[in-house]
């Protein structure tokens, strides 16, 4: 798909993860943010969670890396709109290897290459102070087709933890994604085509947009709804 229609897809998307503005709050409340001074998030995409995390705390340095230029440029520009100064860096987020106070790693542990590297690795991130890890966790016994999806190293949520715990972790805060939270989500990932193909039924890319959206809502509601959970964790040493 051409670089304008992927920039499309995402648009009505608050965050890249299943997490309502209630959830989000309560995850900045258990980060105490304030004891900074430098937070950093790995995978950020377009980090709007990150300029929220700014918005509260402006004391803090607030770095967002990510390799996808689309997201990035996104949350550049939302940052100039709202008079924040978050840096957005373009790069592969394993090499950071700066220690910070404060990180967020939320649906990203892949960069690292799985959950256990990725608990590992930040670890090295955060050497002292706090870290919001998002991850992907069996909620439900996993059907063929979701493990085939979502790949045989998704962990259940006990496994979760026990991996956290190995990697030096103390466990400050845990909730999991509901299912308003996931059905959200899914929908606004579909919603920018959705939109796009209701205006332009007849472009010659309107096959291929159709094909995605069906298969993705197909995907959902047969193999990966109430099975795939979302965790938020907050971990500190
Ligand atoms: C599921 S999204 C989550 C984004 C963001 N944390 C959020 O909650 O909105 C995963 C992100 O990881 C980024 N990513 C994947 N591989 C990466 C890498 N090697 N280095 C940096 N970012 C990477 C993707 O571009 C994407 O933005």
């Amino acid at each position: 798909m051409d670089d304008e229609l992927n920039a499309l897809r995402r648009t009505r998307m608050r965050w890249n993860t299943p997490l309502s503005e209630a959830h989000a709050s309560v995850l900045l409340d258990r980060l105490d943010l304030g004891e900074g001074p430098h937070l950093v998030d790995l995978g950020c995409g377009w980090g709007e969670l990150l300029l929220r995390a700014s918005e509260r705390a402006p004391a803090l340095r607030v770095t967002g890396v990510d390799a996808d230029e689309v997201a990035l440029a996104r949350g550049r520009s939302a940052a100039r709109e709202r008079g924040l100064a978050v840096e957005f860096t373009s790069s592969d987020a394993a090499t950071w290897d700066t220690p910070v106070e404060r990180a967020f790693c939320i649906g990203a542990a892949h960069v690292f290459g799985s959950t256990k590297a990725g608990l590992a690795g930040l670890a090295r991130v955060v050497p002292s102070g706090r870290l919001l890890y998002g991850d992907g966790f069996w909620a439900a016994p996993p059907n063929p087709a979701a493990l085939e999806i979502f790949g045989p190293d998704t962990l259940t949520l006990p496994e979760l933890v026990d991996t956290a715990a190995d990697a030096g972790w103390r466990v400050r805060h845990l909730s999991v994604a509901d299912q308003l939270e996931w059905d959200d989500f899914e929908s606004t990932s579909r919603a920018g085509w959705e939109e796009w193909l209701a205006a332009h039924p007849a472009d010659p890319r309107a096959g291929e947009v159709r094909e995605w959206l069906d298969r993705r809502l197909r995907e959902y509601v047969r193999d990966y709804r109430g099975v795939l959970g979302l965790a938020y964790l907050v971990l500190t040493r």
